[in-house]
């Protein structure tokens, strides 16, 4: 049997890993355990990428050596991997001898088969740093759209993708200089000399089917000479023979030998525990797991390098990103969570079964929504699943303390057979949501045939020793196929049953043993993280009637239209407008305000008017359309209803023409007429 092994990118040891980090390695360890599961020979590797310009600088600015920096986030990765439970067989590092080494061979074998040439470069060049400026280095204004504060690859705010020295008035973001060009020979391997090569190897691929469109269309624009080597200074393997042939020292490009990094970390294992990396990387059946902003790297540049050497090449599986709450991670918007603070609020298996319930084969971003959270892991995993286990080996421990006679269920263990069998495959696909979907389906088997049995109105019979004894097979079942996914839960059913690391082949319907007192098997999720939402839900309206309070003198009863519905406001504006300057106006009100009775009429919102201290008023006026709700910049708006006290101790302030709360502008929304201080009210 061929051996595998099972890969996920190597992370840049330059800073923390993120919950984002988590799926992609939680991923491969639910696929690596799985294949451990089913009796596979398996290496689950991987190792910190540890090259290149970024982590050379932030080393620098943190005055710590570079390897040693490096090595600190290696050690810190380690730490979050053991936490997360996810069991890494060798998590090594491409700042290794043995990488080196390979990198050295990669290059030679590329060179000596005529896929390497060397070429004349124009780069932008810092002289104050006296370095070369990597595109990310290089800041200007986009000349597509004139965004300003852009990159030197590619427009944030357009997409237009571009060269650093196209940028209108680029400036190096160490020096804050303006670089300038020069040139510098470099290495290149031509990459279209693999075309046909990668072309057969796509087509006979089963990539997923975004993935395959993508690279269709690379294919078809044509592939380009890849530059892997940079000038010094830099963070990396010098290139032998580099000084002779392009007059200057080079070294390899991070990318070079971060994939190779796969290999010496195998390398780095086999030898310290007698076996060969060979049979691994000729011969045997790699996976590499990786996030879909890196599929150029793995789907054309590696492969190729890997044809060059003749090496095996891999099964690819490429996952999207984390969201949360819908939006990119922000740390302004407090939705931006390290490996460390998450577990400081939940447990590790709970991320792991809610990724592996959102997880299948396509390209897509998975959400991390805490609310949606919270009713996965307290209704479906607890709800369900746990509450099956437990309440099935408490009964059967508390009544019985061994299994001694199983009902036989014909019917139900065809079913159910059908059902791990299709779990199977949905793990060997990658489709951990339809795995977890079905373990659900048993355990939901489960509990009806417990409800059904009634095993607790007639405890002694032997009907409901036996239906118990049924019960106690479904879960030692379940404990196995869930493994893979939340191996503790697992392991405290297993040990229940005076068992321990139960592989597939041991499913059965038959068995027969001792209990042990079953512990607690899943934590509720109580509370939610606090985001930084800002407490008023502000959206646009447009007054469209107004009648005089019939009880209230300075009252006015305004309807406004909010496009998806129209709400009555009560508002103090008698003295300040008439109902002709009212009617028409389009401005800012708050949505969220308790429903409230002003002397007999109903209220459901506020205006919101800015006020100066000699008595000027302005209203919020935006440019957003009717309907849209209008925010602080990084700031949420809150859905949850507020009172009026709390409405009033909030302090909005203009200046400038422009409103600001704790510092942050209020955008699209002007004010005009009141001085500087005005607040809202
Ligand atoms: O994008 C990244 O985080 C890279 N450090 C991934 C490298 S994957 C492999 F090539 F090592
Ligand atoms: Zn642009």
């Amino acid at each position: 049997m061929a051996k595998s092994l099972v890969t996920c990118a190597l992370p840049y040891a330059n800073g923390k890993l993120h919950i984002g980090h988590m799926l992609e390695h939680i991923q491969g360890d639910i696929y690596a355990r799985f294949l451990r599961l089913i009796g596979k020979e398996v290496l689950f590797i991987g190792g910190s990428d540890m090259h290149g310009t970024p982590v050379e600088l932030n080393a620098a600015k943190h005055g710590i050596p570079v390897e040693k920096f490096a090595e600190n986030f290696r050690k810190e990765h380690i730490q979050n991997f053991k936490d997360y439970l996810i069991e890494y067989d060798n998590f090594y590092k491409t700042h290794s001898p043995e990488n080196k080494e390979f990198a050295h061979l990669f290059f030679k074998t590329l060179k000596e088969k005529g896929f390497v040439k060397i070429k004349e470069m124009e780069q932008m060049y810092d002289e104050k740093a006296q370095r070369f400026l990597p595109d990310r280095y290089v800041k200007g204004t986009c000349p597509k759209c004139k965004a300003e504060d852009q990159y030197g690859d590619i427009c944030e705010s357009c997409g237009t993708i571009y060269n650093p020295k196209d940028l209108i008035n680029p400036l190096s973001v160490i020096t804050q200089t303006t670089p300038v060009l020069k040139t510098s020979k470099h290495y290149f391997i031509e990459l279209a000399k693999f075309s046909t090569k990668l072309k057969e190897w796509i087509d006979a691929s089963n990539f997923q089917s975004e993935i395959k469109n993508w690279l269709q269309n690379w294919m078809n624009e044509g592939l380009e000479d890849w530059c892997i080597s940079r000038d010094e200074p830099y963070f990396g393997f010098e290139i032998p023979g580099s000084e002779e042939e392009t007059g200057s020292k080079k070294f390899f490009y991070v990318w070079l030998d971060a994939p190779i990094g796969y290999i010496s970390s195998t390398k780095n294992y086999t030898d310290q525990h007698n076996l060969n990396w060979e049979d691994y990387w000729k011969g045997g059946e790699i996976t590499h797991i990786l996030g879909k902003d890196i599929v150029y790297f793995h789907y054309l540049f590696w492969p190729a390098m890997l044809m060059a050497v003749d090496f095996s090449l891999p099964k690819i599986q490429t996952h999207g990103f984390i969201t949360v709450s819908g939006k990119k991670m922000s740390k302004s918007r407090g939705t931006f969570f390290t490996a460390d603070d998450f577990l400081k609020l939940y447990d590790a298996e709970s991320l792991r079964f809610y990724y592996a319930s959102h997880l299948d084969n396509k390209v897509v971003d998975i959400n991390l929504d805490f609310k949606d959270f919270q009713a996965v892991i307290n209704n479906v995993l607890m709800g369900n699943l746990g509450n099956f286990c437990y309440r099935t080996l408490v009964f059967a421990q508390k009544n019985y303390l061994t299994i001694e006679t199983v009902s036989e269920e014909k019917e139900l263990e065809k079913e159910i057979t059908i059902l791990i069998n299709e779990i199977k495959e949905h793990y060997n696909t990658f489709d951990f949501k339809n795995a977890v979907k079905k373990i659900l389906r048993i355990s939901d088997i489960g509990n009806q045939y417990f409800q059904k049995a009634q095993p607790w109105s007639d405890k002694d019979s032997e009907e409901s020793k036996a239906a118990v004894g049924f019960c106690v097979n479904l879960a030692r079942n379940l404990s196995i196929l869930v493994q893979p996914i939340i191996p503790i839960l697992s392991k405290k059913v297993q040990s229940t049953l005076s068992e321990e690391k139960l592989t597939w082949s041991d499913i059965k319907f038959n068995w027969t043993g001792v209990l042990q007192k079953p512990e607690q098997l899943v934590q509720k999720i109580e509370t939610l993280p606090v985001s930084n939402d800002f407490p008023i839900q502000m959206k646009v309206g447009e007054i469209m009637e107004v009648k005089d309070h019939p009880n209230a003198d300075k009252l006015c009863v305004m309807k406004v239209d909010f496009k998806s519905e129209k709400r009555q406001i009560v508002a103090g504006l008698k003295k300040h407008f008439t109902p002709e300057e009212l009617v028409g106006t389009k401005a800012v009100f708050c949505v969220n305000l308790k429903p409230a009775k002003l002397r007999g009429e109903l209220s459901q919102g506020m205006s919101m008017i800015a006020e100066d201290d000699d008595g000027n008023l302005s209203w919020l006026t935006p440019e957003a359309e009717v309907g849209q709700e209008v925010q602080f910049k990084e700031l949420k708006n809150s859905e949850k209803e507020i009172t009026f006290d709390e409405f009033v101790k909030i302090k909005l302030v203009a200046k400038s023409g422009k409103i600001f709360y704790d510092g942050k502008q209020l955008q699209k929304v002007s004010v005009s007429g009141v001085k500087d201080g005005a607040t809202v009210r």
